[in-house]
């Protein structure tokens, strides 16, 4: 039988990458694919006693709840979107949602029309780049450098393109591990402003920061309210499991998206969202998110060491200041999509750079990850790594 998908469907095909990576994760083979925390490093006793204290509150915890999310939690989220700056928000700006991806996809869905245009820098996020695609939004890039989007290109794009949306990830991006300077932040919010378009912040990895001393200024604490959204998730620093994310912005949309969540799944799930609050409460957070970023640093410092003795001619990358990811460029002769096979039968896995892309791809671009792998395993794999593209530099092939 033939069955008749929506025509919006055909951005949602498998790729062979992915097939692969698949395979990865059932095989024994050292990943620096997926975008995964370590388990090793889960506050385990800290969420179990959560769930307990959750469960304390009797039969009420297990009633369906409002669709905005849990109350306390929301202004538990205020108050800690406070520290970083971020001030124009009360609870009811805020949507507890089902992680960052969930809030993506409720706010295209209440944005886009077929067509529409959203801007975004290149390489980005690509499970967003499928939400936008999904809703058969037209994704434009912007041209940026190692410091964010490049202000100039931006703005004629604004002009040319008339945009809905400009989509961020400012703060140790994924897939290229950069972080925006100030300046950017402050110029991107100008334009947003004179060329009335929201911006759209997504940060779910602004905790993991490696130096101490440094400040990253969320885009959203420079606005009032009105033009940016600002979301992020439990996933990066306790655990993903729980599904957990939030969005903040301007209270006509968080309503909008409010009832399309209505539509979607009624309500986030909420034991989790009351067990979160209560491991905020009891549970030191910021303690264990301080132990985070000591463990990833190390293990970023381990990945780049290894980077630094490979000896690989045409190797570039910028040193990560925070986050998961090292993003590479290697020698232009090499094609990390058709690498992969050879790597995983090496024992390593990575993510080709290409499927990041929305304009013309790299196909010498790769993302790693440090922070699932032990740094024992960091070093084993970034040597079978390096042997794989040497090898193919070597013999010449052309790939
Ligand atoms: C940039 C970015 N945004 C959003 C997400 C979604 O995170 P979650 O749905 O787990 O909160 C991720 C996950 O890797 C991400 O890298």
């Amino acid at each position: 039988m033939k069955y008749a998908f929506a025509k919006r469907v055909r951005h949602l095909q498998s790729s062979a990458v992915r097939d692969l990576l698949k395979i990865i994760n059932k095989q024994n083979v050292i990943s620096f694919a997926g975008g995964l925390p370590d388990d090793r490093l889960f506050p385990l006793d800290g969420v179990q006693a959560a769930f307990e204290k959750t469960f304390q509150s009797g039969k009420k915890a297990l009633q369906y709840q409002e669709t905005e999310g849990y109350a306390p939690l929301r202004e538990l989220l205020c108050d800690r979107m406070k520290v970083k700056g971020i001030n124009s928000y009360s609870p009811e700006d805020v949507l507890i949602t089902t992680g960052s991806q969930q809030a993506i996809d409720l706010f295209s869905r209440v944005f886009f029309n077929p067509g529409d245009v959203i801007l975004t820098e290149d390489p980005t996020y690509l499970a967003a780049l499928q939400v936008f695609e999904s809703y058969e939004a037209t994704v434009i890039p912007v041209l940026s450098d190692e410091n964010g989007m490049l202000m100039d290109d931006l703005e004629q794009k604004l002009k040319q393109y008339r945009p809905k949306c400009i989509y961020v990830v400012p703060t140790f991006s994924n897939p290229a591990g950069k972080v925006w300077t100030i300046e950017k932040r402050s110029a991107v919010l100008e334009l947003a402003k004179k060329y009335h378009v929201v911006i759209f912040e997504d940060d779910p990895y602004g905790d993991i920061q490696f130096n101490e001393d440094e400040v990253y200024t969320p885009i959203a604490a420079l606005d009032n309210g009105d033009y940016v959204l600002y979301t992020s998730t439990f996933s990066k620093t306790v655990v993903p499991a729980l599904r957990t994310g939030w969005i903040a912005g301007p209270h006509q949309i968080i309503r909008m998206m409010a009832q399309a969540k209505q539509a979607n799944d009624l309500h986030s799930n909420s034991l989790s969202q009351m067990a979160l609050y209560h491991l905020c409460l009891d549970f030191d957070l910021d303690q264990h998110i301080q132990m985070l970023r000591k463990e990833y640093h190390d293990r970023m410092k381990t990945m780049l060491a290894e980077l630094e003795r490979s000896g690989l001619p045409g190797l570039s990358y910028v040193v990560p200041k925070g986050g998961m990811f090292f993003w590479l460029e290697v020698h232009e002769s090499l094609d990390t999509t058709k690498l992969l096979q050879e790597a995983v039968k090496e024992g390593v896995a990575y993510v080709p750079g290409a499927p990041f892309f929305v304009g013309r791809s790299k196909q010498n671009t790769l993302r790693l990850n440090y922070t699932h792998s032990t740094p024992d395993k960091i070093e084993e794999g970034m040597q079978m790594l390096v042997k794989v593209f040497s090898n193919a530099m070597e013999k010449g092939k052309v790939y």
